[in-house]
């Protein structure tokens, strides 16, 4: 007899499946352990990454400062991608006078009075640091206080015993006589650490200040306060706050969200975008050679998603994440094409240089200290070079008229890369449905794919009739979602998605790696530029999607080899039997949550079945979207012993069901303990479930 408990894991909420209904008739599940196929390549499962959603600013690089350098202004409501909310301009005066004052505020306390403005004049440099904030205290003494306030993005996180680090360029006027406070404070007032400069200079200088909160209770109602008491005038430059960074990384990235990242024991990295790569101009191209060296030196630029990028998340930082996740670097190089409709693309002569510029970035990357960039890399702080394996030239290049200039701009592009760095894999951006010539024969084609459930679900076989003898393929970006399903994704695009990595997994001699997009995203008001994404945040709190914990189930079970696994009956659902969720009210998008596209009918059960080599383990994944449980009678076919132990983990869910800020691990999986295996035994898939198994075999 079978015996499955499936335990809550401490801390947990358990989220009941929608009410109980009827189990469908058993199924036989038959798995061929002895007609092993197709190996999935290590590195199968990675990450997408751009900045998008305040995915790296607000989000990932730990940076608390928002406008740090006074480049940024007030966001107009407008951007791309399928739904952009943005915020009107706060209610700052000192914005009124200048926009580059956005998220600096000035304070005057106890009667002192005083003014903020952007200066140009006698700056840090002429390039990034162009502006500064002058502060002009006009009248403050004892008991008072004039100063300037920075909100952070969406507020200052602040955090019981931690210690962050203040740093800043300052000057102040002849006869200024200090000292200068810096301090973290609640927007009422209380000090949650502070600190003191005695006296700033009349000439630029960088100043740092240790910063450590004590038993307090974590809040994101804070503020980064620099103020005085003493008339005069300050100037104030690169204004910078980070709390410990994963790994202790300067200018390095947040450790929930790090964490959270290497949970899902990701490959690859596939970076910087995404649009991002591409940019709305020419100027705002992710150029990635404004993005190495002292942040001193990094200007920032547009990012297409609406609002500007600090670049503080630069190329080196791109590498040193993957460093730190153990995942390899899928470099995207700048292609010429920007997101304009082809308006502006650059083909022919005028590509050269661009080609150039992606010979020494991977010169950057690659080299060594004897090369040029290489040994600017290692004057960046890196002398070892990084491993790199594949260039992808461009995103998306189907999409802004690119079509007609791809296989010139890809022939340039392959031809330089593959003479210079014979060994390096080019990935092409066009996708496998268009029947295109490339000029020359990508080693890789780029599908994405962001679909509703119903089009996720007919996709899990969307690879099966692929000319084996075809180019492979990476699915650089895919999700299943619908307009109008806000943050982040529901159980029913985790089933969708899961459903769909099963195809990819069946799939593993034609499909190389694959990756969600996007993957991260700040839930606070303004934050989201497109939805849905796999990780959601605020500045204290971070939480994974259904879907993100679908992803980490597959991608830390993964197994070496594919082997051959149906299901006898299949249950077969038609359109409607699809699990939808109702939409949030007033969201737009077709009614019940995206319905839509193929007919059907749709399996009702995916599976996708594995084989680690070292452990010998064989690894089911079950996707069940039927709303009622489904018994299987599982059939290890050509396996001589099974161990009567096998564990695994189940993610079930109302179909609705959702993790947030306030309810992070609502939707979590939980542990699946099997105490009956054998080459023939019974298990039963709860309704709307994903469920991962390991059975240990000889
Ligand atoms: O992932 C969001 C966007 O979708 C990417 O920037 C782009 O490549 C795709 O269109």
């Amino acid at each position: 007899m079978l015996l499955l408990a499936i335990l809550a894991p401490p801390g947990s909420v358990a989220t009941s499946p929608q009410a109980p209904a009827a189990a469908q008739p058993p199924v036989a599940l038959v798995v061929s352990v002895d007609r092993p196929g197709a190996r999935l390549d290590p590195i199968f499962y990675g990450l997408m990454t751009e900045e998008i959603n305040y995915a790296y600013d607000g989000g990932l690089y730990a940076e608390l400062i928002r406008n740090r350098i006074f480049q940024d202004r007030p966001i107009a409501p407008r951007g791309r991608g399928r739904s952009v909310e943005a915020p009107g301009p706060p209610a700052n005066p000192a914005v009124a006078k200048n926009p580059n004052l956005i998220n600096w505020w000035l304070v005057e306390t106890g009667g002192a009075s005083g003014e903020i403005d952007i200066d140009t004049t006698d700056p840090v440099n002429t390039t990034a640091l162009k502006n500064s904030l002058r502060l002009d205290i006009k009248s403050a003494g004892a008991g008072q206080r004039v100063g300037v306030a920075n909100d952070g993005y969406w507020g200052i996180p602040v955090r019981p015993a931690t210690q962050y680090t203040a740093s800043f360029y300052a000057r102040a006027s002849q006869g200024f006589s200090g000292p200068l406070t810096v301090a973290i404070e609640g927007n009422d007032g209380k000090i949650y650490a502070s600190g003191r400069v005695p006296r700033i200079t009349t000439a630029w200088r960088k100043y740092v200040v240790k910063l450590s909160t004590g038993k307090v209770q974590p809040t994101v109602n804070a503020r980064f306060v620099l103020s005085a008491s003493s008339p005069g005038s300050l100037w104030f430059s690169l204004v910078s706050l980070f709390p410990p960074t994963y790994k202790n990384r300067p200018n390095g990235m947040r450790v929930d969200l790090m964490e959270k990242l290497a949970q899902m024991n990701p490959s690859f990295l596939r970076f910087p975008g995404g649009n991002y790569l591409e940019g709305s101009d020419f100027a705002n191209r992710f150029n990635w050679k404004a993005t190495i060296g002292p942040l001193e030196e990094r200007a920032g630029h547009m990012s297409p998603w609406s609002y500007r990028s600090t670049d503080g998340v630069g190329l080196l930082e791109f590498l040193h994440w993957c460093e730190d996740l153990n995942m390899e670097p899928i470099v995207g190089v700048y292609a010429g094409m920007h997101l304009d409709g082809g308006k502006t693309t650059i083909t022919g002569d005028a590509l050269k240089p661009f080609v150039q510029e992606a010979l020494e970035e991977i010169e950057y990357i690659t080299g060594d200290t004897s090369t040029t960039w290489g040994a600017r890399r290692a004057r960046d702080g890196h002398p070892a070079p990084f491993k790199l394996r594949y260039v992808q030239i461009g995103n998306e290049d189907w999409l802004n008229n690119g079509l007609k200039d791809y296989a010139g701009r890809f022939t340039m592009f392959y031809d330089a890369i593959k003479a210079k760095y014979p060994h390096l894999k080019v990935i092409s951006t066009m996708r496998t449905r268009d029947k295109y010539d490339h000029g020359r024969t990508p080693d890789l084609l780029d599908d994405h794919f962001y679909v509703n459930i119903a089009t996720s679900l007919a996709q899990a076989h969307y690879y099966d009739a692929y000319d084996r003898a075809a180019t492979k393929i990476f699915v650089g970006e895919w999700a299943t979602n619908s307009p109008g399903s806000g943050d982040t994704g529901h159980m029913g695009f985790a089933l969708g998605d899961a459903a769909f990595l099963t195809g990819l997994e069946r799939n593993a001699d034609v499909i190389v790696m694959n990756a969600y997009a996007p993957l991260l995203v700040n839930v606070n008001p303004g934050g989201r530029q497109w939805q849905v994404n796999l990780i959601g945040y605020d500045g204290l709190t971070s939480f994974g999607s259904p879907a993100y914990y679908a992803q980490k189930m597959f991608a830390n079970n993964r197994g070496d080899v594919v082997l051959p696994a149906t299901f006898d009956p299949l249950p077969r659902l038609t359109a409607a039997e699809i699990p939808q969720a109702p939409m949030p009210a007033g969201a737009p998008g077709p009614p019940g949550g995206g319905r839509g596209g193929p007919a059907g009918p749709f399996d009702g059960l995916y599976a996708s079945a594995t084989r680690e080599i070292a452990s010998g383990d064989i690894i089911l994944k079950l996707v069940n979207v039927q709303a009622a449980p489904q018994p299987l009678t599982i059939d290890l076919q050509g396996v001589r012993t099974i161990s009567r132990s096998a564990r695994g983990e189940v993610l079930a869910a109302e179909v609705g069901a959702m993790n947030s800020v306030a309810e992070p691990v609502k939707v979590a999986p939980k542990p699946v303990v099997i105490t009956d295996a054998g080459a023939r035994f019974t298990h039963s898939l709860p309704a709307l479930s994903v469920t991962v198994i390991r059975l240990k075999a000889k």
